[in-house]
């Protein structure tokens, strides 16, 4: 067996026992699960195509494909792709796991992950074996060649954005090293007070799609996390080496889900739409959380809110917990959360009303 950390939603089973007892129901702002139901164009997507009975293509129908490119380009300016570079993926989080798998990464390879990150990129290092570096900078990278550095900007848990010559200046010094770089952007499309940019923009990769990859989402943006609906893009040598490996794993999306990925990516008023709600509801907690002795850091994007009172996270989970809401600690996501706890907004209108009412 593979020795992975434990499953970190099991240690919040003591807070969300106490959460749920609270008289007025818990107010669940822990996994940051979609609660907005999927709109009725995607559900009819995914029914005109539920009498296909053959197996779907790994590499996704190429209309999908098309899709895929064309909403890069008008939601983030991303130019370039190649209609065979796109890859659909289970939701995005398979990918995450297995990326460095499917690249044939092992040991004696260093994978690269952010100092506060989705738990998932170190499950993935570890399952293929290689080492895991926890770096924000490249400076503490030193003289040191890793296989491959992940991003994720804007980033969970923290919500911060990275800017373009930020992106810029890993993009050529990977390039210098030959270092693979996958940017996790599921969370693009939800800029606030920051503007979120793809490692595949022209300004960061200078129009050239070497040696990087995006990862991509529509789990947060279309509200559709129950059909796992996510893809990967970029190079196209390296995407094409990814399709070899899913082909013969039979790591394939559904062809239902790949009709209501198709429609979810060529409909902005669902994005507008699913973004104002969550524009709304993180006005609401930024308020309450503010006004009660919380500060909020970073958070200038994505669907999280990094608070903190200064105190072990541990214990503002179980103060939160005391008051009927549930949280995530910000240890989930690195050492350096220790104070830190990460608020969702995935939640109702309602439910989110009843969490600023409590705190207040
Ligand atoms: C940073 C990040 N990447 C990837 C995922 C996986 O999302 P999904 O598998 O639903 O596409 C998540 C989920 O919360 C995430 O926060």
């Amino acid at each position: 067996m593979i020795a992975l950390p434990d499953f970190p939603w099991d240690t919040l089973a003591e807070a969300a026992a106490t959460a749920t007892a609270h008289p007025g129901g818990v107010v669940d702002l822990s996994v940051g699960t979609p609660v907005d139901p999927v709109a009725p164009t995607i559900r009819d997507a995914l029914a005109s195509v539920s009498e296909i009975p053959g197996y779907p293509q790994t590499h996704g129908t190429p209309a999908l494909r098309a899709a895929a490119i064309d909403a890069l380009r008008r939601r983030h300016g991303v130019t370039g792709l190649e209609p065979d570079a796109v890859l659909p993926t289970i939701g995005s989080k398979e990918l995450v796991a297995w990326l460095p798998k499917l690249l044939g990464l092992g040991a004696g390879d260093t994978v690269v992950i952010p100092e506060l990150s989705y738990p998932t990129y170190e499950v993935g290092a570890l399952l293929a074996g290689a080492s895991v570096l926890r770096a924000d900078s490249l400076v503490a990278l030193g003289p040191m060649r890793p296989a491959m550095i992940w991003l994720n900007s804007p980033s969970n848990p923290t919500g911060r954005v990275l800017g373009p010559e930020h992106l810029r200046k890993v993009v050529d010094w990977a390039r210098e090293r030959d270092v693979l770089v996958v940017s996790d952007e599921c969370y693009l499309a939800l800029g606030w007070t920051g503007e979120p940019v793809s490692i595949l923009h022209p300004s960061v990769n200078d129009g050239r799609m070497d040696g990087l990859l995006a990862v991509h989402s529509l789990s947060k943006t279309a509200s559709l996390a129950s059909y796992r609906a996510g893809f990967v893009t970029g190079d196209p040598a390296v995407v094409a080496r990814l399709l070899e490996v899913r082909k013969h794993a039979g790591m394939i999306v559904p062809r239902p889900v790949q009709e209501a990925m198709k429609v979810a990516l060529g409909d902005d008023e669902v994005l507008r739409a699913q973004r104002e709600r969550y524009a709304r509801r993180r006005l609401v907690l930024q308020k309450a959380l503010l006004d009660n002795g919380f500060q909020i850091d970073h958070s200038e994007a994505g669907l999280y809110l990094w608070a903190t009172r200064g105190e072990d996270a541990w214990q503002t989970v179980a103060w939160l917990a005391g008051r009927g809401i549930l949280v995530a600690p910000g240890t989930f996501y690195g050492p350096r959360g220790g104070k830190h706890v990460r608020v969702a907004l995935t939640a109702t209108d309602e439910r989110v009303e009843a969490a600023a009412e409590r705190l207040g």
